[in-house]
Order: structure tokens, then C-alpha cells, then sequence
């Protein structure tokens, strides 16, 4: 049994890895692997992490929320609506998932230091944080565009995020490999006409993911920007741009909308081990390349 390049290639590293565990004896004391065993297994990654998530009262906050509490994980999680922050802390504890829900809206600096304060007192530190809250208003050229709507973007989906990592980051840094995710979009990596504060916000967001990996090397801080995703938000933009489905997936290769499990799967794995040697990234998940 050899390993040439093309059989390294075709089996794939995880595939090399499991033929190294099953090798003759003697050709796996005589030949050292050049990485270290790769162990990639999200099962059990997040067992009993402290994450709190700015927006998990719907759409992809909210699945991932229950994808971490699902993989024993303690989600601490805000949203400014009371009602549906109750629903998604009962659905958590009800599958046996361990979420606390705290109001505040991520706009406001002091609501957004007492929540991060609140996580820690509640469960004792701070290992993950997804920064994911996010608006959208009906598309507009830039002259049309309502001066409180462009504010209000940029309150919420970039001085949001600012907030949110000004105040997670001290309590990050005392674990030693604290994790920040931040929800950006296609529209910050890529210049669509008619939603100029939207795009601006999520390009903020991506620059200030970058520029918070350079101060701090000892913590990992990525970006996830996604496509066309299937949540209450992708029903206001059919609404609001009269648009189909169709119409909206047609320039994606896939030709179809993301799930917000699909948005969570990024999520989870780029907090978890396996991302190790990942900072200052931003990922699409868009099903194709749009960004
Ligand atoms: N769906 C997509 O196609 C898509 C694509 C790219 C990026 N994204 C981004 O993904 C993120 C989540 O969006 P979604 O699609 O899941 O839409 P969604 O269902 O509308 O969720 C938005 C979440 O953000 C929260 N939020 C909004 N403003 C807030 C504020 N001021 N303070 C605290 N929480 C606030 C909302 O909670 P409350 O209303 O209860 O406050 C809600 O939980 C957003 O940042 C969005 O820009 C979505």
C-alpha cells in the first residue's frame, strides 16, 4: 500500500487519515503523517459551550440557537420580541436543550453590555458569540433612499455588531480561544443597486471581522455571509420587491433558497475545534458564488 499524490487526492484527507489508522503495522511506524490525525466531528463540539446570539427570535438565529442547545450547548440569546424570546427558550428547554432569553435591543449600548453581563452571570463565562441580528427596509435608489431607514441599518446590522464584539471580547479573551462570528450578507461583499444602507452595513461588518481578528490573535473572528435564505426576512423581500422565489434564485448556480439549517451548519463548525487556524474570514454560504 502506497500513498501517491493522486491516491492522497482521491481519497481525500479524511479518507488518507483512516487508511493511515488501518495500515500495515510496520508502514505506520515508518512513515509520520505530516498533519496531526484530522478529528473532525461536530458531534459533541459544542457540549456545554456558553453561547449567546444577538436575534435568535426567528429565522437563522433562531435555528441556530437550537443547534447549539441541541448539541449541548448553553444559548443565551436576545431579541426585542418578548413573546417569540419566550417561545424559542420553551421549544429549547422542551427538547431538553438548556437557552435563556434576555430582551434588549442591540441598537442600544447599555441594553447590549447588560445582556453580554447577564450571560456571564447566568452561566459563569463566555466561549462563542454570534453576532446575527439583522434588518432590512424595501429597496430604494440612493436619492430615494429615507435618511432614518439608513441610519436605522446601520444601527442595527453594523453598530450592532460593533457592540456586540466591544463588549463580548474581554469576557472572550479569559478563556483563551474565544470564538466571534458575524452575520454579514452577499450584499456587503458585492454591490446590488436599490438597498445602499443594507449592503454598506454587511460590507462594515465584514471590514470590522477583519480588522477585530488583527487586535486579537488569540481569538478566532469570522464572517458568514449568506445568500437567499429561507426566514421571515426572505419573506419580507419577496413582499417588499415584489419578487417570486424564482426570480430571486435565478442568478445562483444552485437555483434554489439556502435553509437557515444551512446558514447554522457554517456556524457551528466555524465556532468548533475543526476551524482552529481559521480568523479574520468571511464565508459564503449561497449556494453557488454570488459574492
Ligand atoms: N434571510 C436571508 O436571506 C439573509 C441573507 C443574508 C444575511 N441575512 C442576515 O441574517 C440575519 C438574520 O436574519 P433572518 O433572515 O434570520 O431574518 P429574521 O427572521 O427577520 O431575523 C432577524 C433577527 O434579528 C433580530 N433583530 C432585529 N433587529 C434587532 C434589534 N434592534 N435588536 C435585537 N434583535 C434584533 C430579530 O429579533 P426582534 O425582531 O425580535 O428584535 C430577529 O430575531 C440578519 O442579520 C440578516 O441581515 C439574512
Amino acid at each position: 500500500m502506497s500513498f501517491s499524490r493522486r491516491h492522497i487526492l482521491s481519497v481525500g484527507a479524511t479518507g488518507l487519515a483512516a487508511a493511515m489508522a488501518t495500515a500495515p503495522k510496520s508502514l505506520a511506524q515508518t512513515q509520520q503523517p505530516v498533519a496531526p490525525a484530522i478529528t473532525v466531528n461536530l458531534q459533541g463540539a459544542s457540549a456545554d459551550k456558553v453561547v449567546l446570539i444577538t436575534g435568535a427570535t426567528s429565522g437563522i438565529g433562531k435555528t441556530t440557537a437550537e443547534a447549539f442547545a441541541s448539541q449541548g450547548a448553553k444559548v443565551f440569546f436576545c431579541g426585542r420580541r418578548e413573546n417569540l424570546g419566550a417561545q424559542v427558550e420553551q421549544g429549547i428547554r422542551a427538547m431538553g436543550g438548556e437557552a435563556t432569553y434576555r430582551r434588549a435591543d442591540v441598537r442600544n449600548a447599555r441594553e447590549m453590555q447588560a445582556f453580554v453581563e447577564a450571560c456571564v452571570a447566568k452561566y459563569g463565562r463566555l466561549d462563542i458569540a454570534f453576532n446575527n441580528a439583522g434588518i432590512d427596509y424595501p429597496p430604494a435608489p440612493t436619492a430615494d433612499t429615507k435618511v432614518e431607514e439608513f441610519d436605522d441599518l446601520m444601527n442595527t446590522n453594523a453598530r450592532g455588531v460593533f457592540l456586540g464584539m466591544k463588549y463580548e471580547i474581554p469576557h472572550l479573551l479569559k478563556t483563551g480561544k474565544g470564538v466571534i462570528i458575524n452575520m454579514a450578507s452577499i450584499g456587503g461583499q458585492r454591490a446590488f443597486p436599490n438597498i445602499i444602507g443594507y449592503g454598506a452595513s454587511k460590507a462594515a461588518v465584514i471590514h470590522m471581522t477583519k480588522m477585530a481578528a488583527q487586535e486579537y490573535g488569540t481569538l478566532r473572528i469570522n464572517a458568514v455571509s449568506p445568500g437567499t435564505i429561507n426566514t421571515p426576512m426572505l419573506d419580507r423581500v419577496k413582499r417588499d420587491w415584489q419578487v417570486t422565489e424564482e426570480q430571486l434564485v435565478a442568478p445562483y448556480p444552485m437555483q434554489r433558497v439556502g435553509q437557515a439549517s444551512e446558514v447554522a451548519n457554517l456556524v457551528l463548525w466555524l465556532a468548533s475545534d475543526a476551524a482552529s487556524y481559521i480568523s479574520g474570514g468571511q464565508f459564503s454560504v449561497d449556494g453557488g458564488g454570488l459574492g
